[in-house]
């Protein structure tokens, strides 16, 4: 099969411009090693291990297993042991680094000198530019629908906007998870896709089996977009935040028993490995692409 060139395919030599949602306590190093086995762009969040031995071992498992790239999300707050994560993710050759929390500007200084690349997470034009004066390489247009937390504007108005006022490369997140929304992503202007939801139905994903199937079953309309959860507007599963509702107080345990999905469990129909969605997607992908094409007509 072809493979697809963005920017971001050639900036980190991989086949497909799909990257593996950083998912918290959903994608460890099993999704990881299997979305970039797949030729796309495995991550896990660092938030995901307590310890520095914890993550030393994720990232030595990860090692073993695959040579191709893969990346992390790293939180800049001081509540997090970011300093100590960052040396060792350089230690192990990690090169794309996702920041939400905090300032971008503490690691890009470090993750440039190593050859690495660092992205924002911003749901605005504001927070693009507030990026990119921390000089970082590129941005995460997180749009409405997206699993986890999420903007407000729809990522295929957020990706060109942003493009256009800040003119850092984009990669589209939220509501991606078929080859036809990444074609869509791409036609305006995103460098790559960030696919969270549709990869927690996988069997590499550790999510709970009932959290997997309740991803399946559910439609768009059965995701809530909430800031009573966290504190910060985030999309969740319907039935899932009901529990809260009636035992609030569940404390740290929430992200555990309150499941996190976006709009796109639309198009989520079945568990099956990652390395087939990424699969499927670029196939889908050339299929549109072929369509498309198919629609010029010479006068
Ligand atoms: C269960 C879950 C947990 C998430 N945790 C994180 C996280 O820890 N860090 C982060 O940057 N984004 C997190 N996200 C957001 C994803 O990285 C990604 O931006 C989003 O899932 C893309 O939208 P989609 O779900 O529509 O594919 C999470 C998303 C989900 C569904």
């Amino acid at each position: 099969m072809a493979r697809i060139m963005t920017l971001f395919t050639e900036m980190f030599d991989i086949r497909y411009p799909i990257i593996g949602a950083p998912m918290f306590l959903v994608s460890f190093e099993d999704l990881t090693v299997a979305v970039s086995e797949a030729g796309g762009l495995g991550t896990f969040p660092l938030p995901n291990y307590r310890t520095a031995d914890d993550l030393k071992k994720a990232l030595d498992t990860v090692r073993r297993a695959t040579d191709k790239p893969f990346g992390v999300n790293i939180h800049l707050s001081g509540r997090f042991p970011w300093r100590e994560q960052l040396a060792l993710c350089l230690d192990y050759g990690v090169k794309f680094f996702i920041t939400s929390l905090g300032d971008p500007a503490l690691i890009v200084k470090d993750v440039h000198a190593s050859g690495g690349k660092v992205f924002a997470d911003v749901i605005s034009l504001d927070q693009g530019v507030r990026a990119r004066e921390r000089g970082v390489d590129g941005l995460v247009a997180v749009g409405s629908g997206a699993g986890g937390h999420a903007g407000t504007v729809p990522t295929l108005i957020l990706v060109p906007y942003l493009k256009d006022k800040v003119g850092l490369p984009v990669i589209a997140a939220g509501g991606v998870s078929t080859g036809a929304q990444m074609a869509a992503s791409l036609a305006v202007g995103a460098c790559a896709v960030i696919v969270g939801t549709r990869l927690i139905a996988t069997p590499e994903a550790r999510a709970l089996p009932a959290y997997k199937q309740a991803v399946i079953e559910a439609g768009p309309g059965d995701i809530v977009f909430t800031d009573r959860i966290t504190g910060n507007f985030a999309n969740w599963l319907a039935k899932s935040i009901e529990k809260v509702d009636k035992r609030p107080g569940l404390g740290s345990k929430r992200w555990l028993d309150i499941w996190s999905a976006g709009q796109s469990v639309a198009q989520v129909e079945e568990i099956k490995p990652a390395a087939e969605v990424i699969r499927e997607m670029a196939e889908d992908y050339f299929r549109v692409c072929r369509y498309l094409g198919s629609t010029l007509v010479d006068e």
